[in-house]
């Protein structure tokens, strides 16, 4: 295949202005930088000293992995010197993150869930970065307020990620479609891989952590059972596979079709949404969905319709085929 690198890419394919384009590339190609960056140290974690937690908690009362930290600090330290962003959020900060006036600004704001999958780090299973671009509404060089990054999935720009397995992929949309790109470390550059990818509309895999299943409610318990009986439209029980890395869990059902989900349960009083957060998770990888054909639903409507109130406010995340993800929707509207 010949060699289409993530720029040349975006420049051929993407409608955009040409300035609108030289700026998002500018934003991409520091958001590469850094998940290079990453991806170096995820794959020597056992040699470095990334490895385990730092000992602090986090706003989402997470323990902070070191590579959770550390991811944060290379994508905030290079993102403010990309001179096109006017604010960032992260999974890992309580508040957003403003770009100071030193640094050259623009009109782009990042959202972003700086390591994806913490709980598996240390055991040498996949993670990711998962990223959300947003545009502020006015051209004003005030400083960016919290209401103007509080915005609707609808509203993104682009949105994508980066898995850091076997091998490292970026997978991303501008709205124009889903293209996969892998990581040639022998070059460092990203390479097309995967064009236009397309989810297929039905699956045979559900992915949830089934071990949630005593903090159900009712209607969830009966979509689980279903997928793990005869009844439904195989006529035989789905294949279960959960990595626990949302990111992997999301890209294996974006390739082979299938449905995630993450409902809300009563396991934490503290977060009868469920775990998932709905600006740095569940928005971004639904436009991506949504761009390959499939839904990203919170079990009533669209992901990417919910204007979020607060920077981490969390959602159910049913997510995947098409007409798996209908299935669940349908099953909520009768039990309500
Ligand atoms: P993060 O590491 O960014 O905090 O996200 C972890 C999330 C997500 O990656 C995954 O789908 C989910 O946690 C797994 O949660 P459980 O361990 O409760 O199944
Ligand atoms: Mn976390
Ligand atoms: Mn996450
Ligand atoms: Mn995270």
């Amino acid at each position: 295949m010949r060699q289409v690198t993530v720029t040349e890419h975006l420049l051929t394919h993407q409608s955009m202005s040409a300035s609108a384009t030289g700026r998002f590339t500018s934003l991409l190609n520091e958001l590469i930088l850094s998940a290079k960056i990453i991806s170096r140290s995820v794959n020597k974690a056992g040699l470095l000293d990334v490895l385990g937690g730092t000992g602090e908690v986090n706003v989402q009362g997470e323990q902070v992995q070191k590579l959770d930290e550390f991811a944060n600090s290379i994508l905030i330290h290079r993102m403010k010197r990309a001179g096109v962003l006017c604010a960032m959020a992260s999974e890992e900060n309580a508040d957003l993150i403003p770009v100071p006036e030193k640094f050259q600004r623009g009109s782009y704001m990042l959202v972003f869930d700086p390591l994806d999958g913490s709980s598996n780090i240390d055991v040498n299973i996949n993670v990711g970065t998962i990223f959300s671009i947003l545009k502020r509404k006015d051209n004003s060089d005030k400083e960016v307020s919290l209401s103007e990054i509080l915005q609707a999935g609808v509203e993104q720009v682009a949105a994508g990620y980066f898995l850091y397995g076997p091998s490292t992929m970026m997978v991303y949309t501008t709205g124009r479609g889903v293209n996969g790109f892998t990581l040639d470390p022998s070059v460092g550059e990203f390479l097309l891989s995967h064009p236009n990818m397309r989810i297929p509309e039905d699956g045979k895999i559900y992915s949830v952590n089934e071990g949630n299943q005593m903090y159900w409610d009712t209607p969830t318990k009966e979509i689980m059972e279903t997928f793990r009986s005869k009844q439904n439209k195989l006529g035989k029980p789905y294949s279960l596979r959960y990595v626990g890395s949302l990111v992997a869990d999301f890209h294996r059902t974006l390739l082979y079709g299938g449905i995630f989900l993450y409902p809300m349960d009563h396991k934490d009083p503290n977060k009868p949404s469920g775990k998932l957060r709905l600006m740095c998770e569940a928005s971004p990888l639904s436009m991506v969905a949504e761009q390959a054909g499939g839904l990203g639903s919170d079990g009533s409507g669209r992901i990417l319709d919910i204007k979020p109130d607060m920077l981490h406010q969390r959602v159910p995340l049913i997510i995947g085929s098409k007409n798996d993800v209908q299935f669940c929707i349908d099953h909520y509207k009768k039990a309500s």
